[in-house]
């Protein structure tokens, strides 16, 4: 594990963060392999979703009531998003990876640790969906006790998959992982991605861990990244202060902070 480090208390505990298969190999650009950046783009993906969790854990118990609503706005991003990406793992993702292998069951693992810590991300969800319209009624502490049930582990699964990837070397050229990874529909720009998605990601993307490795992740023209921070971030506007980066990738102090 290499945990993020930023100059203040920051949103790099309770989980920390996976070191990527490129940065743990030391590997340049053209050493690299299909099956290695996948891997690694999954951890930097799973990192951000550690990330942002470790962001709504920490600041849940000092939220103010007059912000109450948009950090249950906030935080309900963080299930939407965990919610696509194993969906997308379940029904696109692992099913593809055995097809091209011409094995099935091979990915099994996965989903079955899914099932392990979906009830408590359900009851999370729920719980955030419960305070519609009675926001102010958010209790920190139970948020924490309801993370507390799932969080190792999810932690643990999230790590896991990054060697099951790897593994998936020995079948050589049957796979090609990095293509795959990109088709995933998940990735798809949609209304509904805008306005809550993709400035959830913008502001919870460290671009300076391993040392600053993954600066340019995802690959999107910086065009449409800056119309993604300046613009579309607007939309839910009040959320994205509680995310730990500013919407260029750039560790910040935690918005809603103890004494
Ligand atoms: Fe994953």
């Amino acid at each position: 594990m290499v945990p993020s480090t930023g100059p203040f208390e920051w949103a790099s505990t309770p989980f920390t963060m996976i070191a990527t298969p490129k940065h743990v190999q030391n590997l340049s650009d053209t050493k690299t392999d299909e099956y290695v950046e996948a891997a690694s783009s999954m951890a930097v993906f799973h990192n951000l979703l550690l990330r942002s969790l470790n962001t709504i854990y920490l600041q849940a118990p000092h939220v103010k009531d007059g912000d109450k609503k948009a950090f249950v706005g906030y935080a309900y991003c963080w299930y939407d998003a965990i919610d696509a990406h194993h969906t997308g793992e379940e029904q696109e993702f692992f099913p593809w990876i055995e097809e091209a292998a011409g094995e099935k069951g091979i990915m099994d693992a996965n989903v079955e640790q899914h099932k392990i810590f979906e009830k408590g991300i359900k009851e999370y969800g729920s719980y955030l969906r419960s305070l519609k319209g009675k926001e102010k009624t958010f209790s920190g502490d139970h948020m924490r006790s309801i993370i507390n049930s799932f969080g190792p582990p999810l932690h643990q699964h999230l790590s896991d998959e990054i060697p099951s990837l790897l593994a998936l070397r020995k079948y050589g050229d049957k796979i090609h992982l990095n293509e795959l990874w990109d088709k995933q529909s998940i990735g798809k720009f949609t209304l509904h991605s805008a306005a809550t998605r993709i400035p959830f990601y913008l502001c919870n993307l460290d671009r300076t861990f391993e040392d600053g490795l993954w600066k340019d992740f995802p690959e999107v023209p910086k065009l449409a990244k800056d119309f993604m921070g300046n613009w579309v971030a607007r939309l839910n506007g009040g959320y994205w202060k509680f995310g730990a980066c500013t919407m260029t990738g750039v560790p910040k102090e935690l918005y809603a902070k103890g004494k």
